[in-house]
């Protein structure tokens, strides 16, 4: 088996920074593209270069000192990683898979289309008129959200009647990144909650999941999960995963792929979204699981065998600290760190308010408890309390 030595990371997110530190038990080497010199990786990461990453020529230098390439976030241009792949470089994940996580558009017609995976009803809408259409067939509410482009419910709009119709129209890009922005049309579902499941595949089509994660969104925002989901039926879960593995196999995803669903109150799941790299419903495996997500990924990129995705506690809580009113969080572990059972993980951002700046994860046996620390310390972090 070949294995890959020298990865290169686009986009210097807290993603990319414990992508590193994954790396170095692994001693693979990693170099980072970064958005400039003070982001949360390229505070970390020794090997960076700051540049444009939708600039062709940015990442064609970048690429050639590299063995293989991959991503902390999908708005790289798919056009420019299709002919980088085609200059003979390893993408991973390639571009005709990563274009799934790029375009829900796209997503919703492979997935819910050809494949007849469980999804919202939806529809491409060319305009106000073509979205009122929408909701005159299937019922307000309605969900609007940009094909690229959107992240943490950015580029995600409810909407409540026809009279609202021309917002997502009047606020949406026509572009992102060099590519053409539709809005999709979907059915609220007014789920019971919201759930994700990880996946890592390699390039030998070796594939493992994690347990399946309960999240919670607020604003568009994940701020919580539980692994595994509370009262989740074991069949259910199962199901769950083999969904993930073949949505990884069919698509030809090597990395992670996270799949971002929804529960009705029925029990039945549909799909929201894809993500194909680290993703924040699986920071709890960096220490609740046998293998981190991070691992994970490095070891599928490089080509390398799988760790097992295996909890190693029966409950795991991550709770993400967001921007609040302290302005030193590294000054406070005095404080929670007097909770010997809390693992904190701060990125090393500037703090803003409502801005992803660590996060908080707590284990044990007894799910209250657990919930509980995780929320009282993010809670102190921001804050919020204490
Ligand atoms: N069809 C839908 N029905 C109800 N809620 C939805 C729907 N689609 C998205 N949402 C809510 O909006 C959040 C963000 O949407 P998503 O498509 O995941 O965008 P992002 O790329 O910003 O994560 C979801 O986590 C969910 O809470
Ligand atoms: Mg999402």
């Amino acid at each position: 088996m070949n294995s890959a030595h020298t990865i290169g990371i686009i986009g210097g997110g807290q993603l990319a920074r414990m992508l590193y530190e994954a790396s170095i038990g692994l001693d693979l080497e990693i170099k980072l593209l970064a958005e400039g010199p003070e982001v949360s990786a390229a505070r970390v990461v020794h090997e960076v270069t700051v540049g444009d990453y939708t600039d062709p020529q940015v990442v064609t230098d970048f690429a050639a000192g590299i063995d293989v390439l991959t991503f902390d976030h999908e708005h790289v241009p798919t056009s420019l990683l299709t002919k980088l792949e085609a200059a003979g470089l390893s993408v991973r994940p390639g571009p005709a898979a990563l274009v799934h996580a790029q375009d829900k558009a796209l997503m919703r017609a492979r997935l819910a289309g050809e494949l007849g995976l469980p999804a919202p009803r939806w529809r491409v809408c060319r305009d106000a008129e073509a979205l009122r259409a929408l909701g005159e067939e299937i019922g307000w509410p309605l969900i609007a959200k940009e094909s690229r482009g959107g992240y943490d419910g950015h580029g995600v709009w409810k909407i409540e009647g026809a009279e609202q119709c021309e917002e997502p129209f009047a606020q949406s890009l026509e572009e992102s990144a060099g590519e053409k922005v539709e809005i999709v049309g979907e059915e609220f579902v007014d789920f019971a909650r919201e759930l994700s499941v990880i996946v890592a595949r390699n390039p030998h089509g070796e594939c493992v999941s994690y347990p399946v994660s309960e999240t919670v969104q607020e604003h568009g925002i994940c701020v919580e999960t539980t692994t595994p989901a509370p009262g989740l039926d074991p069949a259910r879960a199962a199901q769950i995963q083999r969904l993930g593995r073949r949505i990884a196999a069919e698509l030809g995803v090597v990395g992670l792929l996270a799949v971002e669903l929804m529960e009705r109150r029925d029990g039945e799941v549909v799909v929201n979204e894809l993500a194909m790299r680290p993703h924040n419903t699986g920071h709890w495996s960096i220490d609740g699981a046998v293998t981190s997500q991070f691992e994970n990924h490095l070891r599928a990129v490089a080509g390398l065998p799988l760790g097992d995705p295996s909890a190693r506690q029966p409950w795991c809580t991550m709770r993400n600290v967001l921007g609040g009113s302290r302005d030193d969080l590294t000054a406070e572990l005095a404080t929670v760190g007097r909770d010997g059972g809390l693992k904190v993980q701060f990125y090393g951002k500037s703090i803003r308010p409502g801005r992803k700046v660590g996060h908080v994860t707590t284990y044990g046996d007894d799910l209250a408890d657990v919930q509980g620390r995780a929320r009282a310390a993010a809670a102190y972090l921001m804050g919020l309390a204490g």
